[in-house]
């Protein structure tokens, strides 16, 4: 008896070490295929064979939950829908990059470079400029933990969910010693033909289809539903790193992505390693010959120099590196008729003429609207009703007219007259003499185009992020008079929400606790969301520090305004003409009496300004302070916070995987501080 058990128990075990071992293989193969036809290109086997392998693993773990690793292909096909995206904040900030439009840009981006390393000749990595989105993906001991959009730069999206069902992207490294923790940079896109496929099987669902793949990489990737991304055919492409922490950097960017490929990271075959201009321009051509016949959509190539020492001692521009620079393909432009011309009303009224083009495809999207940015330019350009002009589109920028053609022009073409009146709200239009632009002067309380535009801009993302609250369903709230001002948002129902074109009773309540959820916000998106003219996000929030709270801006004289950096003449009055206007005045009470809130601070103007005229960087991760904390408080007592390492910084604040910052600031001999001591400076100097 006792022997019989032991037995039966011995089979078993035997038995589960045998499905362990069968699903450990079957994970590996399946990872194989992956990683041969979504990073390498080349299928190994045929899909039935594929599908059948992967069968047969769903299978196995759906008897035997315990041998479901994350890291098993079955995972890839995406969890429960996420509420909303966490934000993330970069450890090192996503930068951009600086373009060139031509050969000259290329050339002068090589001078500058080589006077700054004083050499005669650089070596660059050339490399393709991917119409994707840009993703960080942090590997931590090998493991992908996290990922995230580029957003600002400075924070991104959590879009980890939606990653891990992006099979170019491994869940784990291909190394027996992975490092602590490695960032991977890269663009996350779609190849043409598996975005054409896409598209044919929404038309045939009546789903929404995309414009081109760009659009399609960018909307799967923000999905809510894992689910959804999981059946879009997206790819990646690595181009770069964030943090690394546990393994030596590579001592050239062509160096880091031969790593990469050997830790089985995606990594485009199109790219070289060329010394001096000669060799980018040469580059550049050889690519632009080929483009067309590439799977995926380029817009440009980029040229990095590939020394990463080189690329240190370079640094960084505001927003941007001087050692990279994006060379662009010339605009798409195409020939098409103009069939109308008309205006478009914008938030504080300016009137922008359209034209309404026969539809046109360029650059990947079909064109049927493009501006024509004012009266002056439209006559400039010569540009009538009847004409075939010339049109471009660069990017993602608003398709613009270039020219008319004059030969093409018909005996009946019209000359476009700016209507005096607002085509919308019936109000005179006024055009002050210094200014290009024309007004509707009917404001919002008289002008619905304005209202419309103005309640869009509040529910904008960096505005109130009202989620849900699209164009579409501000159009109609306008049109059936439900709402008038911002503050009426808040007082809207379930029932007549529901009741409207395209809502239903769960879109409605979605809308209502986005609502809900917007009210808790900063004084710095609140005035933005105001949609002040002249007030930007930045001027928004530098007011926002400066006067700490509502009050104090709303009591602020012109003159007391203009002290505020960055806030000349016309910006103050602007801000005072705003605030004096009783209809703002009643919209915001009602705001704040609906329960719009911030927390308020004390002016810093009342406050000591001990860091005045100092400047500081942030480098690393601080063991207790976010980066968006040690900013506030750097900034609170008067000090600034810029992105790279100068002459002109004063201190260097350096945390946990401090990079190329504090080398160069060892270099300069700035002062460095850790947390501790940039505490104790901020306590001093209080
Ligand atoms: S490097 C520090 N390399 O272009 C430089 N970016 O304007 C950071 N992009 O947001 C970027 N291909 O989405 C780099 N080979 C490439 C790229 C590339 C496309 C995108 C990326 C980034 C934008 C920068």
């Amino acid at each position: 008896m006792q022997q019989d058990l032991f037995a039966a128990n011995a089979s078993e075990q035997a038995e589960r070490t045998d499905w362990r071992e069968r699903a450990a293989w079957l994970s590996s193969e399946i990872n194989r295929h992956n990683y041969a036809y979504y990073v390498l290109d080349a299928p190994t086997i045929p899909d039935v064979e594929y599908d059948r392998l992967f069968g047969e693993l769903l299978v196995l773990e759906k008897a035997h939950p315990e041998l479901v690793t994350p890291e098993s292909p079955t995972q890839r096909v995406g969890g429960a829908p996420l509420a909303e995206f966490t934000q993330v904040m970069h450890s090192v900030p996503m930068l951009s990059l600086a373009n060139a439009f031509g050969d000259e840009d290329a050339v002068s981006f090589d001078r500058r470079v080589c006077e700054g390393l004083m050499l005669e000749r650089v070596e660059y990595n050339a490399e393709l400029k991917f119409d994707g989105l840009a993703i960080n993906l942090r590997y931590q001991d090998g493991i992908l933990t996290q990922a995230a959009t580029r957003g600002d730069g400075e924070t991104g999206e959590d879009v980890t969910a939606n990653i891990r069902t992006v099979r170019a992207i491994p869940l784990r490294l291909n190394t027996l010693l992975p490092p602590k923790v490695l960032d991977v940079r890269g663009e996350v896109l779609m190849y043409r033909a598996d975005f054409d496929r896409m598209n044919a099987r929404q038309r045939e669902a009546g789903q929404k289809e995309f414009a081109n793949p760009r659009n399609a990489a960018a909307g799967s990737l923000r999905q809510l539903a894992p689910r959804i991304t999981a059946q879009r055919p997206l790819r990646f492409f690595a181009y770069g790193i964030g943090a690394l922490d546990g393994a030596d950097m590579p001592q050239t960017h062509s160096g880091l992505l031969d790593w990469y490929v050997s830790l089985g990271i995606s990594v485009c075959n199109e790219r070289a390693v060329v010394s001096g201009v000669d060799g980018l321009l040469e580059f550049f051509r050889q690519i632009g010959a080929k483009r067309d016949s590439l799977p995926y959509d380029i817009d440009g190539v980029v040229y990095k120099v590939n020394n990463l020492t080189q690329q240190q001692m370079l640094g960084f521009v505001t927003r941007a590196p001087r050692f990279a620079i994006a060379h662009k393909f010339p605009a798409q432009e195409a020939l098409t008729v103009v069939l109308d011309i008309e205006v478009q009303v914008g938030r504080t009224g300016a009137i922008t003429p359209v034209a309404r083009l026969a539809p046109v495809f360029v650059s990947g999207v079909t064109v049927t609207n493009a501006t024509l940015h004012n009266e002056d330019e439209i006559r400039r350009k010569d540009i009538r009703i009847g004409d075939t002009v010339i049109v471009r589109r660069a990017g993602d920028v608003i398709p613009e007219v270039v020219a008319h053609v004059p030969e093409m022009r018909p005996q009946d073409a019209r000359e476009f007259a700016m209507p005096s009146v607002c085509p919308v709200c019936g109000s005179p239009i006024i055009k002050q003499e210094d200014e290009a632009i024309a007004r509707c002067s009917g404001g919002w309380v008289r002008c619905a185009a304005q209202r419309k535009a103005g309640l869009q801009h509040f529910a904008s993302r960096k505005a109130m992020d009202i989620e849900g609250l699209g164009d579409q369903l501000i159009e109609q709230l306008v049109d059936k008079n439900m709402v008038a001002t911002a503050a009426d948002l808040y007082r809207l129902e379930q029932p007549a929400l529901a009741g409207l074109d395209r809502m239903a009773d769960k879109s409605a309540q979605n809308v209502l606790n986005a609502l809900e959820q917007s009210k808790s916000t900063t004084l710095a998106r609140f005035l933005y969301s105001l949609g002040i003219r002249h007030v930007g996000e930045s001027t928004a929030k530098t007011l926002a520090s400066h006067f700490g709270g509502l009050d104090a801006l709303a009591r602020a004289t012109v003159e007391e305004l203009q002290a505020v950096p960055d806030v000349g003449p016309v910006v103050a009055q602007s801000i005072r003409q705003y605030l004096s206007d009783p209809l703002n005045l009643s919209m915001i009470s009602q705001l704040r009496s609906a329960g719009v809130v911030w927390a308020e601070g004390e002016p810093a103007a009342a406050k000591p300004q001990p860091l005045q005229g100092k400047t500081f960087v942030l480098t690393g991760t601080l063991p207790a302070l976010t980066r968006e904390q040690a900013t506030e408080m750097i900034e609170a007592a008067g000090g600034k916070v810029a992105g790279s390492v100068s002459k002109k910084t004063h201190f260097v604040v350096s945390g946990h995987e401090a990079g190329s910052k504090l080398a160069k600031a060892q270099a300069l001999g700035i002062t460095i501080l850790d947390e501790a001591a940039l505490l104790e400076l901020l306590q001093k100097s209080q």
